[in-house]
């Protein structure tokens, strides 16, 4: 098959956030205990977080971690979480049922996360607090000294503010599975009274607000509606959450689902842009795409967990070559929307369907999905380019006109280097690019990285952990401002240029 591209230096889409590669821990299953937080492991720091773990979130070069949940933050008393772990409580977590022992909280993470590069994306609990429980956080968290929740975090051992700067409010609200549920006037209200009390403590924060947590829900669209009706003027993004899986073993379906990605961030951009016009509002609101990922295969597994363990195998999704392909499309399909997707969170980041996998007391390594995340992360900031992209489509059993070829290109002008990262979908085939960059001058290719496998299921495990790894063996080459390049068929890449 043969596919056209034209990249044209001036076609920008937008601004890339750092933030787009942001990522996020939960107090669930083995993210925090046994994943990043492991006293008496080997490779445990003096604070019992692992250090081979925290080599390899460094090489995601994550700039955001959104914490502490999840269904987890609808039932959490931030409280429980500071001052001397021995007095802390443990507490029975419902909405993953197990046991909380509360040895890591706010200032733990904190710290962890400035080591390994990131700041912190907090939440408030709305599920079953409300405004006071928020603005004695981000008193805690980010008021200098002088009063009692400042004072009370200086006295647990932290002097310095933590400077939270982005903070959700409540975790997936419009969901039957959340404790404290609420319709989206009712949520609405509680968002808007309780992002007014915490910039009052702090003026420089950011707020993000609950969207529909996934955009299959019956109360999709009119939820975001609603709530942004109530909370236009007082949040900075909306959030949305997706997550996809092969449950039908039907490859070209499931690979399609970008699709269904870009769908929804048109809907919410289209959504917040009704409320705009109806208030009249100068303000653009941006989108904070704080959940996806692929997740369906832990499902039978976690279905027979015992009930109130602590730290229990949850949500450990072991991944394919094609997880990877299809997480490398909702990467470019993030990128293309960069103007207004400012934010976004792979979720998640350790053991709890995530990147990094660890066994406790074990190895840790890197699933399928690190790869296209890591090469997106390193060298997909700039500016996004809107690509011009002629290629062969398919249909499937829920998606018509499924393009076999998937494209987002950055440039970054700073440096002269525009890279382009691309998917084919087609099992079978492969397909020859044909890249008009003619208005980027005089461009060589640096490297052209390709993950491909002959298996589409084949996994990264503890007992083989480089079964499915990039190299960088493709073939792309530059001659008169013509880029060429062969994809093979189920085959993720990224070309850069200079
Ligand atoms: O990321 C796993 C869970 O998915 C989160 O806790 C929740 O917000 C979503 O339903």
């Amino acid at each position: 098959k043969q596919s056209k591209l034209i990249l044209d230096k001036d076609y920008i889409a937008g601004e890339v956030d750092n933030r787009l590669f942001g990522s996020f821990v939960e107090h669930l299953g083995r993210a925090v205990y046994g994943g990043i937080y492991e006293p008496g492991h080997p490779e445990a720091d003096e604070s019992g977080f692992r250090r081979d773990v925290a080599a390899l979130v460094r090489e995601l070069r994550v700039p955001l971690l959104r914490y502490p949940g999840g269904n987890f933050l609808s039932g959490y008393n931030w409280e429980d979480g500071v001052g001397p772990a021995a007095e802390r409580p443990r507490r029975l977590d419902l909405a993953w049922r197990t046991v909380e022992p509360n040895a890591v909280g706010t200032n733990e993470f904190a710290v962890w996360a400035n080591s390994v590069g990131a700041e912190v994306n907090m939440a408030v609990n709305l599920g079953t607090r409300g405004v006071d429980a928020a603005r004695s956080l981000v008193e805690y968290c980010n008021h200098p000294s002088g009063t009692y929740w400042s004072d009370l975090r200086i006295a647990h051992g932290y002097p310095e503010p933590h400077g939270f700067k982005t903070w959700c409010l409540g975790n997936e609200m419009d969901g039957s599975w959340q404790i404290g549920r609420k319709t989206a006037a009712e949520y609405g209200r509680l968002a808007s009274e309780t992002a007014k009390a915490m910039k009052w403590v702090d003026d420089s924060i950011e707020l993000v607000v609950c969207g529909s947590s996934a955009r299959k829900m019956a109360t999709y669209a009119e939820w975001e509606a609603t709530v942004l009706d109530h909370t236009y003027d007082e949040v900075d993004y909306l959030s949305l959450h997706t997550y996809y899986g092969n449950l039908d073993g039907d490859t070209g379906n499931y690979l399609a689902a970008s699709l269904d990605m870009d769908a929804f961030i048109r809907e919410v951009t289209a959504i917040c842009d009704y409320i705009k016009a109806k208030k009249r509002s100068k303000k653009t609101m941006r989108l904070s795409f704080d959940e996806w990922n692929v997740w369906f295969h832990s499902n039978d597994a976690d279905a027979k967990q015992r009930p109130w363990q602590t730290a229990p195998p949850l949500l450990e999704d072991v991944y394919t070559h094609e997880d990877a392909l299809l997480v490398g499309s909702m990467l470019i399909t993030l990128l293309r929307h960069a103007d207004r997707v400012k934010i976004a969170c792979l979720a998640q980041l350790v053991n709890v369907i995530a990147p990094i996998m660890t066994e406790t007391g074990g190895a840790a390594w890197r699933q399928t999905i690190f790869y296209p995340f890591m090469q997106a992360s390193l060298y997909g900031r700039g500016v996004s380019l809107h690509p011009l992209i002629e290629s062969p489509k398919y249909d499937s059993k829920d998606y018509t006109d499924v393009p076999y070829l998937d494209v987002a290109a950055v440039y970054d002008e700073a440096a002269g280097e525009l890279a382009v990262f691309l998917v084919n979908k087609d099992q079978r085939e492969p397909m020859r690019l044909a890249a008009d960059i003619r208005s980027f001058g005089d461009l060589a290719v640096i490297e052209h990285q390709t993950l491909e496998s002959d298996d589409p299921k084949a996994t990264n495990t503890a007992r083989e952990p480089y079964r499915v790894v990039p190299h960088g063996r493709g073939d792309a080459i530059v001659d008169g401002g013509r880029l060429a390049a062969t994809l093979g068929p189920l085959s993720w890449h990224m070309i850069r240029l200079r």
